[in-house]
Protein backbone atom coordinates (compact mmCIF):
# COMPACT_ATOMS: atom_id res chain seq x y z
CA UNK A 1 0.00 0.00 0.00
CA UNK A 2 0.99 3.51 -0.59
CA UNK A 3 -0.15 6.33 1.54
CA UNK A 4 0.30 9.94 1.81
CA UNK A 5 0.76 10.60 5.35
CA UNK A 6 0.55 14.14 6.83
CA UNK A 7 2.03 14.95 10.20
CA UNK A 8 4.72 12.39 9.87
CA UNK A 9 6.91 14.64 12.38
CA UNK A 10 3.95 14.43 14.65
CA UNK A 11 3.93 12.18 18.00
CA UNK A 12 0.69 9.77 16.77
CA UNK A 13 2.09 10.54 12.94
CA UNK A 14 5.30 9.27 13.60
CA UNK A 15 3.99 5.84 15.04
CA UNK A 16 1.50 5.34 12.59
CA UNK A 17 4.36 6.00 9.71
CA UNK A 18 6.35 3.51 11.54
CA UNK A 19 3.53 0.92 11.67
CA UNK A 20 3.28 0.93 8.04
CA UNK A 21 6.38 1.23 7.28
CA UNK A 22 7.46 -2.15 9.30
CA UNK A 23 5.49 -4.20 7.27
CA UNK A 24 6.45 -3.41 3.91
CA UNK A 25 4.21 0.07 3.03
CA UNK A 26 5.52 2.97 1.35
CA UNK A 27 4.50 6.26 3.02
CA UNK A 28 5.03 9.64 1.52
CA UNK A 29 5.22 11.80 4.64
CA UNK A 30 4.33 15.42 4.82
CA UNK A 31 4.68 17.88 7.51
CA UNK A 32 5.31 21.53 7.85
CA UNK A 33 7.87 21.45 11.13
CA UNK A 34 6.59 24.12 13.26
CA UNK A 35 7.85 25.45 15.72
CA UNK A 36 5.03 24.62 18.36
CA UNK A 37 7.45 22.54 20.51
CA UNK A 38 10.75 21.85 19.86
CA UNK A 39 11.40 20.62 16.40
CA UNK A 40 14.30 18.78 17.36
CA UNK A 41 11.67 16.58 18.41
CA UNK A 42 10.10 16.23 15.23
CA UNK A 43 13.48 15.71 13.18
CA UNK A 44 14.47 12.94 15.47
CA UNK A 45 11.50 11.08 14.66
CA UNK A 46 12.24 12.08 11.10
CA UNK A 47 15.65 10.59 11.03
CA UNK A 48 13.81 7.51 12.46
CA UNK A 49 11.69 7.34 9.84
CA UNK A 50 14.51 8.16 7.02
CA UNK A 51 16.02 4.74 8.07
CA UNK A 52 13.30 2.83 6.13
CA UNK A 53 13.49 2.54 2.60
CA UNK A 54 9.84 2.92 1.88
CA UNK A 55 10.15 6.78 3.32
CA UNK A 56 9.47 9.69 1.41
CA UNK A 57 9.11 13.15 3.19
CA UNK A 58 7.91 17.09 1.66
CA UNK A 59 7.97 19.85 4.42
CA UNK A 60 4.99 21.94 3.56
CA UNK A 61 2.05 23.32 4.62
CA UNK A 62 -0.80 21.04 4.74
CA UNK A 63 -3.06 24.31 4.39
CA UNK A 64 -1.95 25.42 0.84
CA UNK A 65 -4.90 25.48 -1.54
CA UNK A 66 -2.63 23.90 -4.00
CA UNK A 67 -1.73 20.81 -1.86
CA UNK A 68 -2.25 18.56 -5.67
CA UNK A 69 -0.07 20.95 -7.88
CA UNK A 70 2.49 21.18 -4.66
CA UNK A 71 3.14 17.36 -3.99
CA UNK A 72 2.98 16.78 -7.62
CA UNK A 73 4.51 13.13 -8.77
CA UNK A 74 4.74 12.56 -4.63
CA UNK A 75 0.57 11.62 -4.88
CA UNK A 76 0.89 9.55 -8.14
CA UNK A 77 -0.15 5.84 -7.33
CA UNK A 78 -1.22 6.92 -3.84
CA UNK A 79 -4.04 4.19 -2.35
CA UNK A 80 -5.25 6.63 0.58
CA UNK A 81 -4.30 9.49 2.95
CA UNK A 82 -3.73 9.04 6.43
CA UNK A 83 -4.39 13.09 7.72
CA UNK A 84 -3.24 13.66 10.73
CA UNK A 85 -1.32 16.83 10.73
CA UNK A 86 -3.10 19.61 13.13
CA UNK A 87 -2.80 22.27 15.39
CA UNK A 88 -2.94 20.34 18.80
CA UNK A 89 -3.19 21.26 22.47
CA UNK A 90 -6.93 22.51 23.89
CA UNK A 91 -4.91 25.24 25.98
CA UNK A 92 -2.89 27.07 23.20
CA UNK A 93 -6.32 27.42 21.46
CA UNK A 94 -7.08 30.33 23.88
CA UNK A 95 -4.25 32.33 22.80
CA UNK A 96 -3.99 31.48 19.24
CA UNK A 97 -7.59 30.21 17.76
CA UNK A 98 -6.18 31.51 14.07
CA UNK A 99 -3.07 29.00 14.09
CA UNK A 100 -6.02 25.96 14.69
CA UNK A 101 -8.40 27.44 12.44
CA UNK A 102 -5.72 27.49 9.50
CA UNK A 103 -4.22 23.96 10.17
CA UNK A 104 -7.90 22.14 11.21
CA UNK A 105 -10.25 23.39 9.01
CA UNK A 106 -8.11 24.97 5.94
CA UNK A 107 -6.07 21.93 6.20
CA UNK A 108 -9.21 19.53 5.98
CA UNK A 109 -10.64 21.34 3.28
CA UNK A 110 -6.60 20.90 1.04
CA UNK A 111 -6.53 17.20 2.21
CA UNK A 112 -10.44 16.31 1.04
CA UNK A 113 -9.51 18.42 -2.66
CA UNK A 114 -6.90 16.27 -2.81
CA UNK A 115 -8.71 13.34 -2.22
CA UNK A 116 -11.71 14.06 -4.57
CA UNK A 117 -8.91 15.14 -7.36
CA UNK A 118 -7.25 11.82 -6.60
CA UNK A 119 -10.36 9.82 -5.87
CA UNK A 120 -8.56 8.80 -2.67
CA UNK A 121 -9.90 7.84 0.44
CA UNK A 122 -9.46 9.59 3.87
CA UNK A 123 -8.79 8.29 7.58
CA UNK A 124 -8.07 11.13 9.50
CA UNK A 125 -7.75 12.11 13.13
CA UNK A 126 -10.05 13.61 15.47
CA UNK A 127 -10.43 13.95 18.76
CA UNK A 128 -12.09 12.81 22.29
CA UNK A 129 -12.44 17.16 22.49
CA UNK A 130 -15.68 16.61 20.69
CA UNK A 131 -17.61 15.29 23.24
CA UNK A 132 -17.36 18.29 25.32
CA UNK A 133 -18.56 18.44 29.07
CA UNK A 134 -22.08 16.73 28.42
CA UNK A 135 -22.22 13.79 26.63
CA UNK A 136 -23.03 10.32 28.23
CA UNK A 137 -20.50 8.37 29.25
CA UNK A 138 -19.22 6.40 28.00
CA UNK A 139 -18.10 8.42 25.02
CA UNK A 140 -20.06 6.75 22.18
CA UNK A 141 -19.67 7.96 18.42
CA UNK A 142 -23.23 8.66 17.64
CA UNK A 143 -23.36 11.52 20.46
CA UNK A 144 -24.61 14.56 19.01
CA UNK A 145 -21.31 16.03 20.19
CA UNK A 146 -22.40 19.61 19.21
CA UNK A 147 -21.54 21.63 22.42
CA UNK A 148 -17.47 22.06 22.02
CA UNK A 149 -16.30 23.67 25.30
CA UNK A 150 -12.37 24.66 23.35
CA UNK A 151 -11.85 26.36 19.79
CA UNK A 152 -9.92 23.41 19.25
CA UNK A 153 -12.29 20.73 20.07
CA UNK A 154 -14.76 22.83 17.72
CA UNK A 155 -11.96 23.19 15.15
CA UNK A 156 -12.07 18.94 15.22
CA UNK A 157 -15.85 18.71 15.04
CA UNK A 158 -15.94 21.12 11.69
CA UNK A 159 -13.12 18.66 10.10
CA UNK A 160 -15.79 15.88 11.19
CA UNK A 161 -18.62 17.77 9.37
CA UNK A 162 -16.57 18.87 6.20
CA UNK A 163 -15.44 15.31 5.68
CA UNK A 164 -19.24 14.37 5.87
CA UNK A 165 -20.30 17.42 2.85
CA UNK A 166 -17.35 16.26 0.76
CA UNK A 167 -19.02 12.61 1.12
CA UNK A 168 -21.86 13.88 0.24
CA UNK A 169 -20.81 15.99 -2.74
CA UNK A 170 -18.22 14.04 -4.20
CA UNK A 171 -18.72 10.88 -2.78
CA UNK A 172 -15.69 10.81 -0.60
CA UNK A 173 -15.23 7.82 1.67
CA UNK A 174 -13.44 8.83 4.94
CA UNK A 175 -13.19 8.07 8.48
CA UNK A 176 -11.87 10.36 11.34
CA UNK A 177 -10.79 8.41 14.41
CA UNK A 178 -11.40 10.23 17.69
CA UNK A 179 -8.27 9.84 19.54
CA UNK A 180 -8.17 9.84 23.54
CA UNK A 181 -5.56 11.35 25.45
CA UNK A 182 -2.75 9.38 23.79
CA UNK A 183 0.69 9.08 25.46
CA UNK A 184 3.87 7.28 24.80
CA UNK A 185 7.59 7.77 23.60
CA UNK A 186 8.43 10.58 21.20
CA UNK A 187 5.11 12.16 22.88
CA UNK A 188 4.43 15.56 22.73
CA UNK A 189 6.05 17.88 25.25
CA UNK A 190 2.64 20.17 25.52
CA UNK A 191 0.72 16.97 27.37
CA UNK A 192 0.49 16.06 30.75
CA UNK A 193 2.50 12.65 30.77
CA UNK A 194 5.92 14.95 29.14
CA UNK A 195 4.81 17.93 31.54
CA UNK A 196 5.01 15.73 34.54
CA UNK A 197 7.75 13.27 33.66
CA UNK A 198 10.19 16.59 32.92
CA UNK A 199 9.07 17.92 36.42
CA UNK A 200 9.01 15.29 38.61
CA UNK A 201 13.07 14.04 37.30
CA UNK A 202 14.14 17.89 37.64
CA UNK A 203 12.59 18.13 41.36
CA UNK A 204 10.06 20.52 39.81
CA UNK A 205 6.50 21.36 41.41
CA UNK A 206 3.89 20.17 39.11
CA UNK A 207 0.47 21.99 38.76
CA UNK A 208 -2.56 19.48 38.88
CA UNK A 209 -5.88 20.95 38.33
CA UNK A 210 -9.15 20.56 39.78
CA UNK A 211 -8.01 19.72 42.49
CA UNK A 212 -6.72 16.23 41.01
CA UNK A 213 -10.60 15.24 40.13
CA UNK A 214 -10.22 14.91 36.81
CA UNK A 215 -10.11 11.88 34.51
CA UNK A 216 -9.20 10.86 31.11
CA UNK A 217 -8.70 7.60 28.92
CA UNK A 218 -5.22 7.37 28.44
CA UNK A 219 -3.90 5.33 25.43
CA UNK A 220 -0.88 3.84 24.43
CA UNK A 221 0.30 5.05 21.01
CA UNK A 222 0.67 1.89 19.88
CA UNK A 223 -2.77 0.98 20.45
CA UNK A 224 -3.63 4.11 18.32
CA UNK A 225 -1.06 3.38 15.38
CA UNK A 226 -2.31 -0.44 15.16
CA UNK A 227 -5.94 1.41 14.72
CA UNK A 228 -4.96 3.92 12.47
CA UNK A 229 -3.61 0.89 10.25
CA UNK A 230 -6.40 -1.25 10.56
CA UNK A 231 -9.04 1.57 9.56
CA UNK A 232 -7.24 2.43 6.60
CA UNK A 233 -6.90 -1.76 5.61
CA UNK A 234 -10.90 -1.74 6.10
CA UNK A 235 -11.60 1.64 4.57
CA UNK A 236 -9.56 0.34 1.31
CA UNK A 237 -11.16 -3.55 1.47
CA UNK A 238 -14.68 -2.61 2.54
CA UNK A 239 -16.03 0.94 1.92
CA UNK A 240 -19.21 0.58 1.94
CA UNK A 241 -19.06 -1.39 5.66
CA UNK A 242 -16.46 1.42 7.09
CA UNK A 243 -17.93 3.73 9.91
CA UNK A 244 -17.40 7.37 9.11
CA UNK A 245 -16.34 7.80 12.86
CA UNK A 246 -14.83 5.44 15.26
CA UNK A 247 -13.32 6.30 18.86
CA UNK A 248 -9.89 4.86 19.85
CA UNK A 249 -9.37 5.32 23.24
CA UNK A 250 -8.90 2.92 26.23
CA UNK A 251 -12.20 2.56 27.84
CA UNK A 252 -10.40 2.52 30.97
CA UNK A 253 -10.25 6.38 32.38
CA UNK A 254 -7.49 7.28 35.06
CA UNK A 255 -8.10 9.86 38.04
CA UNK A 256 -5.53 11.99 37.49
CA UNK A 257 -4.00 11.59 40.83
CA UNK A 258 -3.49 7.72 40.20
CA UNK A 259 -1.63 8.82 36.91
CA UNK A 260 0.48 10.79 38.58
CA UNK A 261 1.32 7.87 41.30
CA UNK A 262 2.01 5.86 38.48
CA UNK A 263 4.90 8.45 37.04
CA UNK A 264 6.44 8.62 40.59
CA UNK A 265 6.57 4.79 40.41
CA UNK A 266 8.20 4.69 37.21
CA UNK A 267 10.79 7.67 38.06
CA UNK A 268 11.15 6.38 41.16
CA UNK A 269 10.43 9.80 42.81
CA UNK A 270 7.59 11.92 44.52
CA UNK A 271 5.94 14.50 42.91
CA UNK A 272 5.87 18.41 44.28
CA UNK A 273 2.59 18.85 44.04
CA UNK A 274 0.96 22.65 43.29
CA UNK A 275 -3.16 22.65 43.24
CA UNK A 276 -4.62 24.69 40.32
CA UNK A 277 -8.16 25.76 39.47
CA UNK A 278 -9.24 23.94 35.38
CA UNK A 279 -8.13 25.77 32.44
CA UNK A 280 -10.81 26.85 30.36
CA UNK A 281 -11.65 24.46 27.51
CA UNK A 282 -10.39 21.79 29.23
CA UNK A 283 -13.11 18.90 29.96
CA UNK A 284 -13.32 17.29 33.77
CA UNK A 285 -13.60 13.84 32.07
CA UNK A 286 -12.98 11.49 29.00
CA UNK A 287 -14.08 7.73 28.76
CA UNK A 288 -14.31 5.85 25.06
CA UNK A 289 -17.33 3.38 24.45
CA UNK A 290 -14.87 1.54 21.70
CA UNK A 291 -17.49 -1.03 21.07
CA UNK A 292 -17.69 -0.42 17.39
CA UNK A 293 -13.87 -0.27 16.60
CA UNK A 294 -13.83 -3.22 18.40
CA UNK A 295 -16.71 -4.64 16.22
CA UNK A 296 -15.23 -3.36 12.82
CA UNK A 297 -11.42 -2.88 13.43
CA UNK A 298 -10.68 -6.18 16.23
CA UNK A 299 -9.80 -3.22 18.11
CA UNK A 300 -8.55 -3.72 21.17
CA UNK A 301 -5.87 -2.21 23.49
CA UNK A 302 -3.24 -4.54 24.88
CA UNK A 303 -0.81 -1.92 26.78
CA UNK A 304 -1.59 -1.22 30.24
CA UNK A 305 -1.27 1.94 31.72
CA UNK A 306 2.13 1.12 34.34
CA UNK A 307 3.70 -0.35 31.47
CA UNK A 308 3.17 2.20 29.06
CA UNK A 309 3.98 5.23 31.86
CA UNK A 310 7.39 2.86 32.54
CA UNK A 311 8.30 2.70 28.76
CA UNK A 312 7.61 6.32 28.25
CA UNK A 313 9.70 7.50 31.64
CA UNK A 314 12.49 5.33 30.58
CA UNK A 315 12.61 6.34 27.00
CA UNK A 316 12.49 10.37 28.06
CA UNK A 317 15.50 9.47 30.52
CA UNK A 318 17.50 7.87 27.38
CA UNK A 319 15.77 10.80 25.05
CA UNK A 320 17.74 13.37 27.55
CA UNK A 321 20.45 11.68 28.79
CA UNK A 322 22.97 14.66 26.71
CA UNK A 323 21.10 17.18 28.11
CA UNK A 324 20.77 16.67 31.98
N1 LIG B 1 -2.06 13.20 21.08
C1 LIG B 1 -3.33 13.12 21.46
O1 LIG B 1 -3.62 12.78 22.62
C2 LIG B 1 -4.45 13.44 20.51
C3 LIG B 1 -5.76 13.33 20.99
C4 LIG B 1 -6.80 13.60 20.13
C5 LIG B 1 -6.56 13.95 18.82
N2 LIG B 1 -5.28 14.09 18.37
C6 LIG B 1 -5.09 14.45 16.97
O2 LIG B 1 -4.16 13.54 16.40
C7 LIG B 1 -3.39 14.17 15.39
C8 LIG B 1 -1.92 14.01 15.69
O3 LIG B 1 -1.65 14.65 16.95
P1 LIG B 1 -0.25 14.53 17.67
O4 LIG B 1 -0.50 14.32 19.12
O5 LIG B 1 0.62 13.60 16.93
O6 LIG B 1 0.24 16.04 17.51
P2 LIG B 1 1.63 16.63 16.95
O7 LIG B 1 1.56 18.10 17.15
O8 LIG B 1 2.77 15.89 17.55
O9 LIG B 1 1.55 16.27 15.41
C9 LIG B 1 0.91 17.08 14.45
C10 LIG B 1 1.91 17.37 13.34
O10 LIG B 1 1.24 18.15 12.37
C11 LIG B 1 2.15 19.12 11.90
N3 LIG B 1 1.38 20.26 11.40
C12 LIG B 1 0.64 21.16 12.11
N4 LIG B 1 0.10 22.07 11.29
C13 LIG B 1 0.50 21.74 10.03
C14 LIG B 1 0.28 22.31 8.75
N5 LIG B 1 -0.46 23.41 8.59
N6 LIG B 1 0.85 21.71 7.67
C15 LIG B 1 1.60 20.58 7.81
N7 LIG B 1 1.86 20.02 9.00
C16 LIG B 1 1.31 20.59 10.10
C17 LIG B 1 2.99 19.49 13.09
O11 LIG B 1 4.26 20.02 12.71
C18 LIG B 1 3.13 18.16 13.81
O12 LIG B 1 4.33 17.50 13.48
C19 LIG B 1 -3.87 15.62 15.36
O13 LIG B 1 -4.84 15.75 14.35
C20 LIG B 1 -4.50 15.82 16.72
O14 LIG B 1 -5.47 16.83 16.70
C21 LIG B 1 -4.21 13.84 19.19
Amino acid sequence: MRVLLTGAAGFIGFHAASRFLARGDTVVGLDDLNPYYPVALKRARLAELAGHAGFTFHEMDVARPDLAGALGDGTAKLDAIVHLAAQAGVRYSVENPHAYVHANVAGQVSVLELAAARGLPVVYASSSSVYGDDSPVPFAEDAPAARPVSVYAATKRSGELIAHAYGQIHGLTTTGLRFFTVYGRYGRPDMAPWLFTDAILAGRPIKVFNGGDMERDFTHVDDIAAGVVAVTDRLLARPDATAPLYNLGNNRPVRLLDFIAAIERAAGRRAVMEMAPKPAGDVTRTCADIALAARDLGYSPTVPLADGIADFVAWFRAYHATAR
